[in-house]
């Protein structure tokens, strides 16, 4: 799999040390709330799976699933493919994201779970893609690192489906996915 791949960005390690400041920042903040995880599935799920054992206060976890992306390309039309089991009225939300880009996905989850009367809602991505935003109402509240705009893959990031598995995150090759659409 790293053959189709670049260089590596974020290591084990790296993504290590990332992952535990944010379980410990979200802890000291949540404490005494009723902390809710809500993780995207399927990218973010690496992420939450680590991120979770990270915070060391109660929460509870619910997943929500949306589609939005066709090979490398945005298709800018987001839809809710799995809505979360429970309401979220009262709960101190934050959203587990594992990338934001044109913030399109965010911004629409956003604003349907405003809807339910949350008693807070904020944002923690894993990685943050400034120079791709689109729609710049959204902002994170918590970011595990920037990126430029190239296309990543792993810790839970595919390209079709691919590379999910790969325990770091790396840049794309460009020719892998220049035939199926570009980021242009
Ligand atoms: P947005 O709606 O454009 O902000 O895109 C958010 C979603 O697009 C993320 O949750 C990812 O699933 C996917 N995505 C955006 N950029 C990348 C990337 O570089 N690699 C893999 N997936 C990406
Ligand atoms: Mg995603």
């Amino acid at each position: 799999m790293l053959n189709d791949a670049e260089k590596i960005l974020i290591s084990e390690d790296e993504l290590h040390n990332i992952v535990s400041r944010l379980g410990s920042q979200i802890t000291s903040d949540y404490k005494g709330k009723n902390l809710l995880l809500v993780s995207v599935l399927k990218g973010a799920v690496v992420f939450m799976t680590d991120l979770m054992r990270e915070i060391k206060i109660p929460c509870k976890i619910d997943f929500m699933a949306t589609s939005s992306y066709v090979g490398a390309k945005s298709t800018g039309v987001v839809k809710i493919i799995k809505d979360l089991d429970e309401p979220i009225e009262g709960m101190d939300v934050l959203i587990v994201e594992d990338i934001l880009d044109s913030g399109r996905t965010l911004s629409y989850i956003t604003s349907i779970l405003l809807k339910r009367n949350p008693a807070s809602l904020k944002i923690c991505t894993l990685l943050d893609k400034p120079s791709a935003r689109v729609v710049d109402t959204v902002q994170p509240d918590y970011v595990g690192a920037e990126v430029e705009d190239q296309f990543v893959i792993g810790y839970g990031l595919d390209y079709n489906e691919k590379y999910r598995n790969l325990p770091c995150i790396a840049i794309l090759k460009k020719e892998i996915y220049q035939n199926n659409g570009s980021k242009e």
